[in-house]
């Protein structure tokens, strides 16, 4: 065999399914980097991979439950593979924080189980994987690991385009009674301002024009600045801004009581932070409120919403809503439904209640028919379609600024970002990474379409 085509057999495929958050998200491709030094290269294909890993969600029932349905055909597919290709079969993520080794139980098919704090020691825990061990790593690591990574790879963020996601903070210490993100991703960690300014650097040189900074509580970061003043997140975003190159800034996911006057500052003041938030709120019923533990009312929301309006008039919401959550009676959901009118939303996410194991709401009393939290979510979700109907009505003929990102499906038509986050189809020969100003002419159920404004 020559040279070159020994060196070819030797590469090593591996195949990364992200379930879940953006957060998962990140962290896959951080995964994908960190396999870099050993020389994996990244497959679209699960037939082709020599090492499967399912970067996994748990959040609610379903979710945890799509893993095993995709164990299943994947051990299908080991047997039924040429015993000469070996395949190495791997659980990341927040599925196998929570359940650990009862997933090498559930689903012998697997090789390795690697919670999300510890993915930076992949390479090493895929050597024990060859030597024929079975691995199971859920213990959250002492090191940072994000300065355990290796970093990004060029050719790899180029390849995911001009805007990028940049984990900030992870964990979260703030216990709503549905939510396992507490057990799945420890508490709360903000990573140091040096380390996201180098890294959000890097992402810029590699072409990058918009960041999304991510966490689990992503206002709830804090720093100390080079100087040693302590920092919070609105802070962070004028530091960040200040990257030149850098074109646009957002963060997510946010929580109502971690929202500081800096921040709302940034709102107003920073024209590089796009005047979108995703700030979930769950329910509009205070006595709901109280029961998930969110520590705060509505009245409180509606008038942080109004100061954050103030601050930035122009900034379109989304949130997230449970429905069904236990004890909601008729009389809390049409709270929630009032509050979501008198919010108005650009778009949002609605959920039915998953009761999740180890969570104090998993055990409460009042538990909701499956059947009427089917009705709630629907008409809960016909109000949202609406409002994000009309949020895209109203921008038909307004001239907005579309980061472009890709290709059209139409001769001559490119696809860019709105500052909403929606996207935009526009007429142009503009190029992949230019901001441009396009007269909005018509509106699709969930994207805008329009041409170059000279
Ligand atoms: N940190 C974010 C949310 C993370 S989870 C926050 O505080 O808002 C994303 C969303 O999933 C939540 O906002 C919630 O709406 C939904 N969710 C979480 N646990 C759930 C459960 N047990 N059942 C249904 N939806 C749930
Ligand atoms: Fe879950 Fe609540 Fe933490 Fe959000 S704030 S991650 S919903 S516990
Ligand atoms: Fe799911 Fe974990 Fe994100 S449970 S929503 S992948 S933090």
């Amino acid at each position: 065999m020559s040279e070159a085509k020994e060196k070819n057999s030797n590469i090593r495929k591996v195949y990364i399914k992200t379930y879940g958050c953006q957060m998962n998200v990140y962290d896959s491709e951080r995964m994908g980097d960190s396999l870099d030094g050993e020389g994996y290269v990244a497959t679209q294909s699960p037939e082709d991979a020599d090492l499967i890993l399912l970067n996994t969600c748990h959040i609610r029932e379903k979710a945890a439950e799509k893993l095993y349905s995709d164990l299943g055909r994947l051990r299908v597919m080991r047997e039924e593979r040429d015993p000469s290709r070996p395949l190495t079969i791997g659980v990341t993520g927040c599925v196998a924080q929570a359940e650990g080794d009862e997933i090498l139980r559930r689903a012998p098919t697997v090789d390795l189980v690697v919670g999300p704090q510890t993915y930076h020691r992949l390479p090493e825990l895929l050597q024990k994987v060859r030597e024929g061990k079975k691995v199971v790593e859920t213990e959250y690591a002492v090191e940072d690991k994000f300065a355990h990574l290796p970093h990004h790879n060029r050719q790899a963020v180029r390849k995911r385009g001009v805007t990028a996601f940049l984990t900030v903070q992870e964990g979260c210490d703030k216990f709503c009674t549905f939510c396992v993100v507490p057990y799945t991703r420890g508490s709360e960690v903000s990573r140091p301002v040096e380390q996201i300014v180098d890294e959000a650097k890097e992402l810029v040189d590699a072409g990058v024009k918009e960041i999304t900074l991510l966490g689990q509580n992503v206002n709830g970061w804090h720093g100390v600045s080079q100087n040693g003043s302590q920092w919070r997140l609105g802070d962070l975003l004028y530091r960040l801004a200040e990257i030149d190159g850098l074109k646009r800034l957002r963060y997510t996911t946010s929580h109502p009581r971690d929202m500081d006057d800096s921040l709302i500052d940034a709102h107003g003041n920073l024209e590089m932070l796009m005047p979108y938030l995703h700030l979930p709120v769950q329910s509009g019923s205070d006595r709901i409120l109280k029961a998930m533990n969110r520590q705060h009312k509505a009245e409180d929301y509606l008038k942080l919403i109004e100061r954050i309006r103030k601050a930035r008039p122009d900034i379109a919401f989304s949130g997230d809503f449970i429905v069904g959550f236990p004890g909601e009676t008729d009389e809390d959901f049409e709270a929630t439904i009032k509050l979501v009118e008198e919010v108005g939303y650009s778009s949002a996410y609605s959920f039915k209640y998953s009761p999740r194991p180890g969570t104090p709401g998993a055990t409460m009393k009042g538990h909701v028919e499956e059947k009427v939290k089917d009705e709630r979510l629907q008409r809960l979700q016909a109000l949202i379609l609406d409002q994000q109907h009309r949020f895209l009505k109203s921008k038909i003929g307004k001239r907005v600024n579309v980061l472009i990102e890709k290709a059209g499906r139409h001769d001559g038509q490119m696809v860019g970002r709105s500052p909403w986050l929606l996207p935009v189809a526009v007429l142009t020969n503009a190029k992949i990474g230019e901001i441009i100003p396009v007269n909005i002419t018509e509106a699709s159920s969930n994207s805008l379409l329009g041409n170059a404004a000279n």
